[in-house]
């Protein structure tokens, strides 16, 4: 352990499952004290938490469903009484849907809009709040599907093309807070979410465009290197993660 993020506190969006569990692990393994956010999955991220704990760490599992506005203070609110600071956050929760374009419906759209940009625009604005005036840093989980576009899951890529350019607006604004912001692109991960939807070994049911499959512990250290100060003269950036996808 090198403890690029000690005496920091992170908080790390959908950190039940998949890739949100492996940065929070990856993140107390740096000396983070790390706020588990889940929607639903309570066992999953006590497991996540005693996990951390077992390793020397510290984190806490606090629930809440960010695709609901009314949802995103209450969550802070928690979030920084747990660890009295809030020095990173990751938005990290997302979801992801197919439907080609005939099969779209408002429902469609808006529960992937309300989560993977709302949800995230609401929890930047919450935690930038709650920063201290020494700055802060935020690193949004988009996708290679933002700039590859793959065919059947238009409303999912435009939610990740949504993030990049969060990323880069934000950036420019939050300079002046001294709030770095930067986003991290994976290529196709096994993970809760993804075997759920059938892509469920390596090299077996995957799309050729999107590559072969990743693991979420190929993703985590690069958002520990977003968050930590390896990365001080970056923000604004995308950092593909994707194998040879894209
Ligand atoms: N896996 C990939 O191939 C891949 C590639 C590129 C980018 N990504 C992005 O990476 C992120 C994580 O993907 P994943 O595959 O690890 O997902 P996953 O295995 O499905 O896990 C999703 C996580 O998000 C949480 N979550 C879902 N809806 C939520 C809500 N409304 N409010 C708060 N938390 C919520 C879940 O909590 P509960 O368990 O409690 O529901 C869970 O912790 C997403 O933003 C996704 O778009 C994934």
């Amino acid at each position: 352990m090198t403890e690029k993020l000690l005496g920091k506190v992170a908080v790390v969006t959908g950190a039940s499952k998949g890739i949100g569990a492996a940065i929070a692990k990856a993140m107390a393994l740096e000396g983070a004290k790390v706020v588990i956010n889940y929607a639903s999955s309570l066992k999953d991220a006590q497991r996540v938490v005693g996990e951390i704990k077992n390793a020397g760490g510290e984190a806490v599992a606090i629930q809440a469903d960010l695709s609901q506005p009314e949802a995103i203070e209450p969550f802070f609110d928690s979030a920084l009484a747990a660890f009295q600071r809030i020095d990173i956050l990751v938005n990290n929760a997302g979801i992801y849907l197919a439907a080609p374009l005939g099969q779209i419906t408002p429902e469609h759209f808006h529960s992937q809009f309300n989560l993977n940009v709302l949800g995230l625009i609401l929890a930047t604005q919450a935690a930038v709040k709650r920063m201290p005036a020494e700055g802060g840093v935020i690193v949004n989980t988009s996708s290679v599907v933002s700039t590859l576009s793959p065919p059947g899951t238009s409303v999912y890529n435009a939610t990740k093309s949504a993030v990049d350019n969060l990323t880069r607006t934000f950036a420019k604004e939050l300079a002046v807070k001294k709030i770095r912001i930067n986003s991290v692109n994976p290529g196709l991960i096994s993970t809760e979410g993804t075997n759920a939807i059938g892509f469920v070994q390596q090299g077996v049911d995957v799309p050729e465009h999107m590559g072969p499959i990743g693991l979420p512990t190929h993703i985590a250290p690069g958002v520990v290197f977003l968050a930590c100060d390896d990365s001080i003269w970056m923000t604004g950036q995308t950092l593909y993660l994707t194998g040879t996808a894209g």
